[in-house]
């Protein structure tokens, strides 16, 4: 009875744990997109020279600079969840206008799913992709070979072609990769060894792994819900252990890095940590994990978008 009430008491003071230390990662400046203020629920964000309003159900506080949120040419209408959201713009609906990353070259638009055809926190993987890849070309030998899982308009498969690696880019979306390919022609890659690929994550990653391919650094952005080209089913909370054991069966024995990103589901970055660092056991390396976040240029705060868990090899 004793040694219960001592319990009893630890747990309710708290134990720190420091086994796991979440990082935040929040992109450096980029000169053609900002996210300007957010609050009540919406983000105010620039895109080149076009603001536009989305909605943001982690925006718990105020807007920072109302006046600001006037200029916008557009904005997103429905809630997050919702299917048959659509845009609402104060003149004509913008045609897909060009917009840079260093010297990668992309088109954004506005998609009825809401978002503008890539992510820009993601630019913190493509930085360490980049750095990753780098850092091998300057050992010598091969270029590393990269892949990028529902890899959608390709900005990651682009930024690694462009650091040096042979890039496989997956997406089961014709559409996707033809977005992906117009990307490439505009960012003047078109010699770049990328092979674009239509077809279900899972089956191509048994199917690479069955003809022993190996690769050296694999990007992953899985959606929570998703179909491959011949119907195929994807669900995050039932597929994700079975598509990193998957992705471990193509690494090579020296990777450089996995960079897994989840987004709008119900998960900690303690589980999407645990579950990359028990697929990767064994391999020379450290998994690191936490947020991502966009920082805020009116108000200064740190908006959270998603939660990632990265393996840096050794
Ligand atoms: C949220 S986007 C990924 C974003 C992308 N990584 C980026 O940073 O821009 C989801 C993509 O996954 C693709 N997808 C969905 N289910 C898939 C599957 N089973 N196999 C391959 N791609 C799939 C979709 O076609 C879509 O392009």
């Amino acid at each position: 009875m004793p040694k219960l009430k001592t319990r009893t008491a630890q747990a309710a003071i708290g134990v720190r744990d420091s086994r796991l230390t979440p990082l935040v990662l929040v992109p450096g400046g980029w000169e053609d997109f900002s996210l300007i203020d957010s609050g009540a629920g919406r983000k105010l964000e620039r895109y080149g020279e076009t603001l536009l309003i989305r909605p943001e159900p982690q925006a718990f506080w105020h807007p920072a600079a109302p006046d600001l949120w006037r200029d916008a040419a557009g904005e997103f209408l429905g809630a997050e969840a919702e299917e048959d959201g659509r845009w609402r713009f104060r003149d004509a609906r913008p045609e897909p206008w060009e917009m840079g990353y260093g010297t990668i070259r992309f088109r954004a638009r506005c998609t009825p799913f809401r978002h503008l055809g890539f992510f820009p926190e993601q630019a913190v993987h493509w930085d360490f992709a980049a750095a990753r890849i780098a850092a091998r070309r300057a050992e010598g030998g091969n270029s590393p070979k990269v892949l990028n899982l529902f890899g959608y308009t390709g900005i990651a498969s682009l930024i690694a072609a462009n650091a040096g690696a042979e890039v496989t880019h997956v997406d089961a979306s014709p559409r996707a990769v033809a977005m992906a390919r117009e990307n490439q022609a505009l960012s003047g890659l078109d010699s770049a060894p990328i092979r674009w690929i239509v077809d279900d994550c899972l089956k191509y990653l048994a199917r690479e792994a069955k003809r022993g391919m190996r690769y050296d650094g694999i990007i992953l952005d899985p959606p929570k819900h998703g179909r491959g080209p011949k119907g195929e089913i994807w669900r995050l909370d039932e597929g994700l252990s079975d598509l990193l054991l998957a992705c471990r069966a193509v690494l090579g024995e020296r990777p450089l890095f996995v960079a897994a990103t989840i987004y709008a589901v119900r998960a900690s970055f303690l589980a999407l940590h645990q579950a990359l660092a028990g697929a990767l056991s064994g391999l020379p390396g450290e998994v690191e994990s936490g947020e991502m976040a966009l920082a805020e240029q009116a108000g200064g705060r740190l908006l959270p978008t998603a939660i990632f868990a990265r393996f840096r090899g050794k």
